[in-house]
């Protein structure tokens, strides 16, 4: 059998280049459907991309090799084809995109586009090899396939259940690239016994906070579960986070909690400090920050000295992580194909003429909220487009 275009892994990535390289493509992934990941992002309503997406937003090696490809094919690009496909979507908060309905009206829109590309699943691909004319691989099932042009679409690491493997970081280094270190990214933190039982005895509780960790801050929702700390503030940081980094915590960012504390004192000082904090904190939390701060009685009780410690306590609370999740929790992989030998309009390699790495596989990672997507439609849509066009 002889293609065009071979494209391992038929998820977000794999599935828009093969929308546009245009020839005879065959897409091969060992799962039992395409765009898996897609199907449970967003909690089912896939937050396909984000209003403000810019090269800022993504962490890389080298923080320019985005801005080409980002650039090409932009989220407006992907919101006119959403449209296009009159799937209804909706502005969650903070430019994020959501299908109003489901993740599933997405993953019909990239298997329509790329109706005319040959799908197989449940087929593994191995012997990959370079050839004069382009590339050998070794189909289980289906044999030898030859292709002129091989994309590599396979992600990273993250959610082994899925079907994640570090293929694409295997065939990058068979054919001479280097890959940056790779780590969980978008994961919830982990903490040593003692913070984790406390974290426990507030687990399920969310709140805004303001986290910072080496010199980057977000503020977003926090949450505490029984392993330690989770939510959008988290999951961003720990883009961000290394083991033994402390990361500062400022829970209710927006409020000046020593300034209402005295207003209330002044009006009503017989209220309980913790009542009055639950005013501002989730109850158990400001119950908590309470008794950490070792204050007891009513507003009238406390001295501007003790509210200004206990108002210090909420706005600078330094944590140190012990670890993450993991993959197995982890959006995404940070780090990957080294970009240096990568051509960053069309996603080929340097080292090997018709070879593109495409998606997460690549050292290219998005904050959370729609921007990873972004990144699979935008080096898909430059590879495909590349192909598209020496195809002519
Ligand atoms: P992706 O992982 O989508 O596809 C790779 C494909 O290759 C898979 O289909 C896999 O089966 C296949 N494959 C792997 N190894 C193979 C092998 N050896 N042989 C054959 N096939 C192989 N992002 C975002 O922007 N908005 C969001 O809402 C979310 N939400 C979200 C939730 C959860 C739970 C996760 C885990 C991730 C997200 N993400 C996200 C991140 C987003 O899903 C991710 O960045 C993209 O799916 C990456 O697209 P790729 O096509 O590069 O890899």
């Amino acid at each position: 059998m002889h293609v065009d275009t071979l494209i391992l892994g038929a998820g977000a990535a794999g599935l828009f280049a093969a929308a546009h390289c245009g020839g005879r493509t065959l897409i091969i992934d060992h799962a039992k459907a395409p765009g898996e990941k897609i199907r449970i992002a967003g909690g089912g309503r896939c937050n396909f991309t984000n209003l403000h997406a810019a090269p800022e937003n993504f962490l890389s090696a080298n923080p320019h090799f985005c801005k080409s490809a980002l650039s090409r094919y932009t989220q407006w690009d992907f919101i006119d084809l959403v449209g296009r496909h009159r799937i209804p979507w909706h502005e969650k908060t903070l430019g994020q995109l959501f299908c109003d309905n489901s993740s599933k009206d997405i993953i019909e829109m990239l298997l329509t586009e790329a109706q005319d590309a040959d799908l197989r699943l449940r087929t593994k691909a191995s012997q990959i090899e370079k050839t004069p004319e382009g590339f050998r691989a070794h189909l289980d099932p289906g044999g030898p396939v030859t292709a002129r042009h091989l994309i590599v679409a396979t992600g990273g690491k993250s959610i082994p259940k899925m079907g994640a493997t570090g293929f694409a970081y295997d065939i990058a280094q068979q054919f001479g690239h280097q890959l940056t270190e790779t780590r969980p990214a978008l994961v919830p933190l982990t903490f040593g016994d003692q913070m984790k039982a406390r974290f426990a005895g507030l687990s399920g509780l969310a709140t805004s906070a303001r986290v910072t960790c080496n010199g980057t801050a977000f503020d977003e929702g926090l949450l505490f579960t029984h392993r330690g700390l989770s939510g959008p503030a988290i999951l961003q940081i720990s883009s961000y986070w290394r083991e033994g980094d402390q990361i500062a915590v400022t829970l209710a960012p927006d409020t000046d909690i020593q300034g209402t504390l005295k207003t209330r004192r002044q009006s009503h000082g017989r209220t309980s400090l913790s009542v009055a904090l639950a005013e501002i904190l989730p109850k158990r939390l400001a119950e908590d920050a309470v008794a950490r701060a070792d204050l007891t009685g009513n507003l009238a009780d406390q001295s501007d000295a003790k509210l200004a410690v206990l108002a210090d306590a909420i706005r600078d609370w330094q944590v140190t992580p012990t670890g993450s999740e993991g993959y197995r929790t982890a959006e995404v992989t940070l780090g990957g194909i080294a970009t240096d030998d990568l051509d960053a309009r069309t996603m080929e390699s340097r080292l090997v003429p018709g070879l593109f790495f495409i998606g997460e596989a690549v050292d290219v990672t998005g904050w959370l909220g729609g921007y990873n997507f972004q990144w699979a439609w935008s080096s898909g849509w430059a590879a495909g487009a590349e192909i598209a066009q020496r195809l002519r």
